[in-house]
């Protein structure tokens, strides 16, 4: 067993999902080379806590000139971190001239408001496509990897920053030691480094064993944050619960004694103390929740197509990769996949080579079921297509358990 990224520490195994894709590789129906697999396990150190991938895939691989990913694909999402960006506008950035750092900018999303309120900022991302989206819309970007070099850079070409963010992306970073070396390079001496991810304690809880792939490198909560953070002269000074993504953290960092810690941090502390996140006997159930889900979710799908119904999924999700390789989807159950992603879109899931199709697809003709597999965005997509639930269509959900909605 490999030991701890953070603290070196001895890591124990409790989930093993086999042979993987990269997540995000959607590959041309042309494309003849051979695809590329890593075995996928998780494990939590017994020092630390963190929770962590036991096998890393090269950066290069999964974040490059066409990452597929677009945050704006989702209306919500784009929304949320415009709402982000406002409240940084009325609290962190009220100095005179201050600058703003994204790790992870992608489309710009988020910077697009602090751009057109003026504020100096720049986005960091290596996504290149990505990032062209975002300087269209008025974003500066720095098409790299953030880590202590780059920083370093930053710093010296514009100053420190007031205000580091990340979402959805600091726990992606294998080498996270790197990145809160720069981050402690560039930051300002009163700055404050947010970031959002998504909480172990809501995966546990819904069983969302689908959180767990590649880019998912760490899964965070507050406690193993903590102890990551004290490593780097750095205290967890907020946390706030959010509910995007299935469950989510903004926490805030700022230099170990600069701020007075919130009453949220000791509150999902005791939380998360009490429900056993850092016990292995809390993964080994969660590990035996994703095989039952795995054997409901393959006999409902072999039990409709021998009635003869039609089933295609929704949303492919990165989510998705581990999904459909761990059960073991096929297209004779899954023959598409429908995704508003234009980079997704005439391309095939990674690992089962089910084709994804545009939404324009979905109706023609409805299918009869349709596999959720962008759940975390339920409420949007199922607005959506509202005529397709209307026309007596069924949606599929495999988290917290499989249920027909
Ligand atoms: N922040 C957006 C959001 O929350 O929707 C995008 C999240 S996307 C899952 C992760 C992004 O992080 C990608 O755009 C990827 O290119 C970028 N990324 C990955 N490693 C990075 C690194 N070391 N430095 C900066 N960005 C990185
Ligand atoms: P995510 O769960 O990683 O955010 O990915 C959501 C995927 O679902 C992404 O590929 C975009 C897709 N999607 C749709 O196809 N239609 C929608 O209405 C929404 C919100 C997302
Ligand atoms: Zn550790």
């Amino acid at each position: 067993m490999p030991p701890c990224r953070i603290c070196g520490g001895s890591v124990i195994e409790f989930a093993d999902f086999g042979r993987q894709p990269i997540s995000d590789a959607f590959r041309l129906p042309s494309q003849t080379d051979e695809e590329f697999f890593y075995h996928l396990a998780a494990g939590i150190c017994q020092s630390c806590t963190m929770v962590q991938l036991l096998s890393e895939v090269p950066r290069e691989m999964m974040f490059h000139e066409q990452y597929p990913y677009r945050t704006s694909e989702s209306a919500m999402m784009a929304s949320h971190f415009e709402l982000f960006a406002q409240r940084l506008l009325e609290t962190e950035l009220l100095d005179s001239d201050p600058f703003v750092v994204e790790i992870g900018s992608n489309d710009g999303a988020m910077l697009k408001a602090i751009s057109n309120a003026g504020v100096r900022h720049l986005g960091v991302d290596p996504s290149g496509e990505a990032a062209r989206l975002a300087t269209q819309a008025g974003v500066r970007v720095r098409v790299d990897f953030f880590e202590k070099s780059s920083a370093a850079a930053i710093r010296c070409a514009d100053g420190p920053a007031k205000v580091i963010f990340s979402a959805n992306t600091f726990s992606h970073i294998p080498y996270i030691g790197s990145v809160l070396e720069g981050i402690d390079e560039l930051l300002a001496d009163d700055g404050v480094f947010v970031f959002e991810e998504r909480y172990l304690a809501d995966i546990i809880a819904s069983s969302s064993f689908d959180q767990i792939y590649d880019e998912h490198f760490y899964l965070f909560c507050v406690r193993s944050v903590c102890n990551l953070a004290a490593r780097h002269g750095f205290e967890v000074v907020d946390a706030e619960h959010l509910t995007v993504h299935g469950g989510a953290i903004r926490y805030t960092l700022a230099r170990t004694g600069r701020r007075r810690p919130s009453a949220a941090v000791a509150e999902l502390l005791d939380r998360e103390a009490t429900l056993g996140l850092a016990d292995l006997a809390t993964f080994t159930r969660f590990a035996t929740n994703a095989k039952t889900i795995r054997d409901d979710l393959m006999v409902l799908l072999r039990e409709l197509r021998s009635q003869g119904k039609t089933v295609v999924g929704y949303g492919a999700t990165a989510k998705s990769a581990t999904a459909i390789n761990y059960c073991g989807m096929t297209p004779d159950l899954i023959p598409f996949v429908c995704d508003s992603t234009p980079g997704k879109q005439g391309r095939l899931m990674p690992g089962s080579g089910i084709p994804v199709r545009p939404p324009s697809a979905f109706s023609q003709p409805y299918p009869d079921y349709a596999l959720l597999f962008a759940w975390n965005h339920a409420e949007e997509i199922m607005a959506n297509e509202r005529a397709f639930h209307e026309s007596g269509g069924k949606w599929i959900l495999y988290v917290p358990d499989v249920h027909v909605a």
